[in-house]
């Protein structure tokens, strides 16, 4: 959606700052999804609830066929309510507390991804309490890294996710023994925001030494689930909305060695909802200092933490103004430093009143607002009723 496109003559009517979804822009990228996806027998496509749980948005997402991948019961009780079929429901975390576990196994979830052994055992125990055999995959932690940000890698040793893949062998053994588990697949997640195909063809060569190692013991897996993390262009939004499918289900076809009747599983979050989302704040003051000059706007780091927490760019656009750019720090209104959505970026001339869009912002946005200095939660729209 470029700048002229945003129907600010409706704006108007909004408290902002609130979340603005081009949901046409969010059908496209689940068709291309379908498409490129659908070129490859057995792949099958989840949506990671954590990156946005706006309902309407969980509702398209539903219709166009994909599974849920949660990380908390909230997230459970969310895609059950939106309507995903039990079956296309994944489980993952590292701490799943006794009434989470127990949620999945009483909506009968597809599989739970199992991050340690005492979770095993708890899982076992719970479902013998239903007379349940509970589906899972083990997590298992490639040690594979990620060419993102730190705080965003998660298949590292020193991270605290998975579980070790020199114990895979253990932890299969310890689940056989066990009468309420049975282990369909494995489980991984490398990071998030990545853009090099390479980290998803080292993840392959790392999953096909490990099949092999399988194969060795006679073990057959029918699931392998590869997690998400590709990544989207946080600096041309318009240029590039769709992030490349193609190029990312053609590494895993042509690297990936499943073996015949496996499944392989997708979770894709911040690729399928950032771009369809921009935060729309209005400029309060504008405010000269000696070395800077500021752009003051309503929105902060509670409505969209991600520059805050990862130093994050999002593209700003003023949506109210076509005067020449003048350079600005753009800043919330919360009493805390870090408080800053960008800065020295160029914005056409800024006044009080007008509206800015923060690109990119449908992922890891809205879902991680806070209500720090007792402020309001951001309501999110989409353009359909806007
Ligand atoms: C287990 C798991 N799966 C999927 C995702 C989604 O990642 P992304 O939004 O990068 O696609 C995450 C995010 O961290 C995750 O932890």
């Amino acid at each position: 959606m470029t700048k002229g496109q945003f129907p600010i003559s409706k704006f108007e009517q909004l408290r902002t700052p609130f979340y603005y979804y081009d949901v046409e822009l969010l059908r496209e990228t689940l068709r291309t999804i379908t498409r490129e996806a659908g070129q490859h027998e057995g792949f099958c496509v989840h949506y990671a609830i954590k990156a946005n749980a706006n309902p309407k948005l969980l509702k398209i997402i539903r219709e166009a066929g994909l599974g849920a991948d949660c990380v908390s019961g909230g997230e459970i009780e969310a895609c059950v309510r939106a309507g995903f079929p039990n079956n296309k429901i994944v489980y993952a975390g590292v701490g799943k507390s006794d009434w989470e576990i127990n949620l999945g196994l009483d909506n009968d979830i597809f599989c739970f991804n199992v991050e340690s052994i005492p979770e095993l055992e708890v899982i076992n125990e719970l479902a013998a309490a239903k007379g349940k055999v509970a589906r899972v995959a083990f997590r298992l932690n490639p040690n594979v890294g990620a060419h993102t940000h730190a705080n965003i890698t998660t298949g590292l040793a020193e991270n605290k996710f998975g579980i070790d893949m020199r114990d895979m062998q253990k932890v299969i053994d310890e689940a056989s023994q066990m009468e309420h588990i049975r282990v369909v697949g494995l489980h991984f997640h490398i990071g998030s925001q990545i853009l090099d195909m390479g980290d998803f063809e080292a993840l392959c060569n790392r999953i096909n030494d490990l099949q092999n190692e399988l194969e060795r013991h006679r073990i057959h897996l029918e699931h392998i689930n590869v997690g998400g993390g590709l990544g989207i262009d946080y600096q041309h939004p318009n240029r590039v909305p769709i992030p490349d499918f193609k190029a990312y289900f053609d590494t895993y076809a042509k690297k990936l060695k499943l073996r015949s009747g496996q499944t392989l599983h997708f979770e894709l979050g911040r690729a399928i909802v950032a771009q369809c989302g921009s935060l729309i704040t209005r400029t309060l003051y504008i405010k000269e200092g000696y070395v800077k000059k500021f752009c003051i706007v309503d929105a902060g780091f509670t409505d969209l933490i991600r520059p805050a927490l990862y130093q994050a760019y999002h593209k700003i656009e003023n949506l109210s103004s076509d005067e020449p750019v003048e350079t600005y720090d753009v800043v919330g209104p919360i009493c805390e430093s870090t408080d800053v959505f960008a800065k020295q970026i160029d914005l056409n001339k800024a006044h009080r009143g007008d509206f800015l869009a923060i690109r990119s912002a449908g992922a890891y946005g809205e879902i991680m607002a806070s209500q720090y200095n007792c402020r309001q939660l951001p309501m999110g729209y989409t353009s359909e009723e806007v």
